[in-house]
Parts: structure tokens; C-alpha cells; sequence
């Protein structure tokens, strides 16, 4: 939702902000803007992809500076226009501001800020920040920054830019990330790592307000009150290659073939030789033995990571499960108890709803373990007990190793309670752990799929509708599969509970329509086989996904797409896997721009 990027040293400004918003451009991507300095400053914008900016920065004649912000849009107040875009300057010209986030008080300031005889340029909430700074300030950067905070209300990252102090910076984050790259010839800050991976390993992850002060020479902190803080550098140590596209088309693609690997990375060093270990759980026996109700709360893929979950722990812990939409969860007063617990999933670690859940959680007394995949996040900083997935960057807005490593986070967790309250025999416990040490490798034999669901995809691209159907655990992945193919390809699908399509939704098929049918569940297998049979005998065509040795299918469906049978609860990794690739070539055969999907940004950072 938005990125933002700042850079001050003795490199030229304008290429380091282009490569970094470069970097954030799956954040938004509907316009993009940035404000350098020389002999003023001097702010470019457009709206559109990057590569409008590029060249109307080109067009004009690049500006030489050492200092400088930008940004790229995922549009909230305002729709996307050259005016709407960021930098927001003050109407003298001495302000300059990036955001991402919501100002919520925003009109409230604007009527004051009119009264003053400010004059608006834009739609935008960000506006106002940049008038109300201008409004304060006094030459003291840091000053001025902590009054407009005390005067603004929702969530933001800033970086401000002063005409008369064109040798720093100041930024600020609260709900929205942010952090500071520190290097040899300059400062940076970014909303996420790899806009400034290629400059620098070295890091400050900022908690919620606090303020930074970037020179050339060095970068100074600060909490609310104005008190210099100190804190640790945080150290990278992933590859640059990692959030590079690495010779695919799309980064979707290569996201997808990575699963193998990433899912070794979330399941073999939590593999023991006759058990799982999960570093540096701080929840007790006591308490894991004790737990009457776990509440997962999450948004999109992550929800339906959290749907799959929800099967897993109560058929293997016998302990009920609550999932929740955050942004439900949030708003709906949930009741929680002593000893629940909250288990929060996000790839992110910035999901501005998720992030909301998991304080309202913390704030009713119940302790919060997340899933998460980026390293350092709000999300993952201010749990109880973070599980990484270690993924590794997930770029495509559409997630796919994200999601298939939180389930597997999730089998691990309901195995590692189960044989701490004794819900498993030992002899079905050890099966379960043989099967998930042979999940990478059953991953990357299903991926082999690749051409066969290529064929299908130019089949079938020029349908308007799809309806995914499947019962139990495959109706949890014919949700996640609705979402991709909705997502990236525009086709309208819906996932439905196949024996509940007969109460009303099977109106909708007709001659040609086509339904995927996933049946992957061994006692629900000839149930399915009946609902497929009422959607052929109203003239659907229908792929099915089912196991080997559900030969009965291909008596009724037009296609029989097989995957190695594997126990129930783990279907879920294998049958999402040819429905990412049905998702992904149907919109290349659409035409579609796979990785930055219309609408859509990757972190959603706001309500
Ligand atoms: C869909 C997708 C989204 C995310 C959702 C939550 O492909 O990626 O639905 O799953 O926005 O994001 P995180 O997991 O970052 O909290």
C-alpha cells in the first residue's frame, strides 16, 4: 500500500530513488512521484507505472541532487492523477512529503489549515501534512514533526523533505513500516528491504513513532517526547538474487517454483529425529496442554491458510477453532478468554487489519503466536512468538510460496501440540512427520504439472465464470484457488461448498460453463463424484482434482488432473499447486500483468 523511499549522501539522488521505488513498485503502482534538491526543491510526478515518471524525469532533464524522497502510489483519498500524486509539497514550496498510510483527521486539519489561508492543491489526505508542517515549523525538523504528530490521527510512514535544510531528512512510521538503511556514502530509508538491498545489509527497524534524523554523515533516533533512542542494527543476510526475477517471465513464476525449496526451509530445521522443535516458543507445556480455544485471525491467502488450519488442529488437538477475516475480527467485539490462544497469520508482517487483531488480542490478555514471513515486521515484533516461514521475499502481489509455507507452519504447530497434550498416537505422529519430510519433494513432482495445466489454461481462458467446488479441506483450497484465478486473470469464480451448491448457485451453470472440481479427501471422494455428476448433467464442462487411484472421476469429468495421495491434512500444499499455475497461465493467455494485478498492491497497509 504505497512505498516510500528516501536517500541522503554523495550519490546521485535521482537513480537511488528510482531503483528503490523500482523495488516497492508491487506496494501500488497507479502513480509515482519524487522531490530532490538543487537550489530548491524540485518535485517530479505522473500518474502510472514508474516508467511514466522515468520518463518524464528524462524528458525534463535529470535533476542533480544528493538528497531526495519519493514514492508510488496505491491511491486511497483521491484517484490516481498527475495532482493526487506524491510528494505532497506545502503551498510555499519549503515542504515536501511522501506517506503511506490514512490520515484519518484529515478533513478536520484541512478546514483549520483552510482558516489559515492554505490553499489545497490535491484530494489527498497527505496534504495535509505537508501544510500543517509548514505551518509549524520553526527550523527545528524534529520539533515540528512531533507536533504534527501530536495533531494527526491514522496510520502513516513519512519522509519530509525541508527547502531551507537541504542537508537531512526526517521520518516517522506508526502502522505503517518503515525503516533505515545505513550506509557507507549515505542514508537511506525505505518501506521495505529490497528498495535498499543493493546499498546496504545494514538496518534500524523503527517502532511505532519514533523519529528519525538522517544525515549524510550519520543517522540520529528519537521517541516522541524528542529523547535520543539507541538500538541494534539489524543485519540481512539474504541474497540479492532472491528479489530478482531470476530468468522467469514473472515474478509469480518463479515464486511458485521456489515452494520446494522455501517449504524446506520452513519444515526440515523444525524436523527432529522423532519429533518438532519450535525455536524459542515461549508458551509453556502448561499452557499448550491448558488451551481451551485458538483463534486464527488473518486477511486473503493468509485467511485460507488459516481456513486449512482450522481442519488440521481440531482433527489432529480436538481443541475448537475460530477463523477470522481481521478485518471482521477487529470490529466485531470477539470474545476471548484466559485460556485461548491467537494465532495470527500474515507473509507481510504489516497487514494494517491483522495488525489491529493481533493488538485487540493482546489487549484482552491473550497470548498472540504468529505466523509470519518477513523477518523484523510489526507483526512478527510485537507477538508473543513469532514463527518465521522463511520464505524469502515474496514479490508477485498474488501470493503463492507465502501461503503454501504457512500451511505447512500450521501442521507443524498442530503436530507440536498434539504431542504435547497427547491428542496423537505415537505411531500415526511418526507417519504424519515421515509425510512432512516428503513434502518439498511431493511439491516439486506436482509442479511438474506446469505444461499440462499450460494446455488447459489457453482451453479455458475465455471464460467469464468459474466455479471451484470441493468439500472439507478441498473446499478451503478451492477458496484460495478462486482467489488466484480471480486475482490475477479478472475471471469471476467463486469457491462453493460442493454440496451446497444445490441450494441455489447451481442456477448459475449452463451449457459450457466450466466447474473445477478438487477431490482430494478420501471419504468425501464419492460425494464428490456425485456433485460432479450434477454439474455435467447441466452441461458444465469440469476439470477435476483428485488422487491417484480415484479412477472413478474420470468417468464423469472431461479432465482428470492426479497428485500422489498423501494423508488428509496435508491435501491442501498439493492441490493449490495446479490450480496457482491454471491461475497464473490463464492470465498470461489474458494478457494480464501477472505481478501487479489492477487494484491491487502487495502489502495493504491500510484499513
Ligand atoms: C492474495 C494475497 C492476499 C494476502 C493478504 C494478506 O494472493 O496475497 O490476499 O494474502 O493481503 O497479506 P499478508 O499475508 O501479508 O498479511
Amino acid at each position: 500500500m504505497c512505498g516510500i523511499v528516501g536517500y541522503i549522501g554523495n550519490e546521485e539522488a535521482v537513480p537511488v530513488l528510482m531503483n528503490g521505488l523500482a523495488k516497492l513498485e508491487y506496494r501500488g503502482y497507479d502513480s509515482a512521484g519524487i522531490s530532490v534538491y538543487n537550489d530548491g526543491i524540485c518535485t517530479i510526478k505522473s500518474k502510472g507505472r514508474l516508467s511514466m515518471l522515468s520518463d518524464k524525469i528524462h524528458g525534463e532533464g535529470v535533476v542533480s541532487s544528493h538528497i531526495g524522497i519519493g514514492h508510488t502510489r496505491w491511491a486511497t483519498h483521491g484517484a490516481p492523477s498527475d495532482r493526487n500524486s506524491h510528494p505532497h509539497n506545502s503551498q510555499s514550496g519549503k515542504i515536501s512529503v511522501v506517506h503511506n498510510g490514512i490520515i484519518e483527521n484529515y478533513m478536520d486539519l484541512k478546514a483549520f489549515l483552510e482558516e489559515k489561508g492554505y490553499r489545497f492543491a490535491s484530494e489527498t489526505d497527505t496534504e495535509v501534512v505537508a501544510q500543517l508542517f509548514d505551518f509549524y515549523y520553526d527550523g527545528d525538523a524534529v520539533g515540528t514533526l512531533r507536533r504534527v504528530i501530536g495533531k494527526i490521527r491514522g496510520a502513516y510512514a513519512l519522509a519530509i523533505m525541508c527547502n531551507d535544510h537541504p542537508d537531512s531528512l526526517v521520518a516517522v512510521r506508526k502502522d505503517s513500516p518503515l525503516l533505515v538503511g545505513l550506509g557507507h556514502d549515505g542514508n537511506y530509508i525505505a518501506s521495505d528491504i529490497p528498495a535498499l538491498l543493493e546499498y546496504t545489509r545494514d538496518y534500524y527497524l523503527l517502532n511505532e513513532n519514533e523519529i528519525v534524523f538522517l544525515k549524510k554523515e550519520g543517522v540520529t533516533l528519537y521517541d516522541l517526547d524528542g529523547n535520543q533512542i539507541h538500538k541494534d542494527v539489524f543485519h540481512v543476510t539474504w541474497d540479492i538474487d532472491a528479489a530478482e526475477k531470476g530468468g522467469y517471465d514473472y515474478f509469480m513464476m518463479k515464486e511458485i517454483m521456489e515452494q520446494p525449496q522455501a517449504l524446506k526451509k520452513t519444515v526440515f530445521p523444525r524436523l527432529t529425529e522423532r519429533g518438532i522443535s519450535l525455536e524459542a516458543l515461549s508458551l509453556t507445556e502448561e499452557e499448550i496442554k491448558n488451551f481451551n480455544r485458538i483463534h486464527i485471525v488473518a486477511c486473503g491467502s493468509a485467511w485460507h491458510a488459516g481456513i486449512v488450519g482450522r481442519y488440521v488442529m481440531e482433527e489432529i488437538n480436538r481443541i475448537p477453532v475460530e477463523v477470522d477475516i481481521a478485518s471482521e475480527f477487529r470490529y466485531r467485539n470477539p470474545i476471548l478468554s484466559k485460556n485461548d490462544l491467537c494465532i495470527i497469520i500474515s507473509q507481510s508482517g504489516e497487514t494494517a487489519d491483522t495488525l489491529a487483531a493481533l493488538r485487540e488480542a493482546k489487549k484482552q490478555g491473550v497470548k498472540v503466536l504468529s505466523i509470519v514471513n518477513v523477518v523484523g515486521s510489526s507483526i512478527a515484533r510485537e507477538s508473543d512468538d513469532v514463527l518465521y516461514t522463511w520464505a524469502g521475499p515474496e514479490i508477485a502481489v498474488a501470493t503463492t510460496k507465502g501461503y503454501t509455507t504457512q500451511l505447512s507452519m500450521l501442521y507443524l504447530v498442530a503436530l507440536y501440540f498434539a504431542k504435547v497434550r497427547g491428542s496423537v498416537d505415537e505411531m500415526r505422529f511418526q507417519e504424519y512427520l515421515r509425510e512432512l519430510r516428503l513434502l518439498p519433494q511431493k511439491t516439486e513432482d506436482i509442479l511438474k504439472l506446469d505444461g499440462k495445466m499450460a494446455e488447459l489454461a489457453k482451453r479455458y481462458a475465455h471464460c467469464e465464470d468459474v466455479f471451484i467446488i470441493g468439500r472439507g479441506l478441498d473446499y478451503a483450497a478451492a477458496m484460495e484457488a478462486s482467489l488466484k484465478l480471480k486475482e490475477i486473470s479478472y475471471i469471476h469464480s467463486e469457491a462453493y461448498a460442493a454440496g451446497e451448491l444445490k441450494h441455489g448457485t447451481i442456477s448459475l451453470i449452463e451449457e459450457g460453463t466450466l466447474v473445477i472440481a478438487i477431490a482430494t479427501q478420501e471419504r468425501l471422494f464419492e460425494k464428490l463424484v456425485s456433485n460432479v455428476k450434477e454439474v455435467k448433467a447441466r452441461g458444465a464442462n469440469v476439470i477435476a482434482i483428485t488422487t491417484k487411484g480415484g479412477k472413478d472421476m474420470e468417468a464423469v469429468a472431461d479432465e482428470v488432473i492426479y497428485l500422489p495421495k498423501v494423508a488428509d491434512i496435508f491435501t491442501s500444499s498439493f492441490n493449490v499447486l495446479p490450480m496457482q499455475l491454471f491461475a497464473y497461465y490463464t492470465a498470461v493467455e489474458r494478457g494480464c500483468d501477472v505481478d501487479k494485478p489492477r487494484n491491487l498492491a502487495k502489502s495493504v497497509t491500510v484499513e
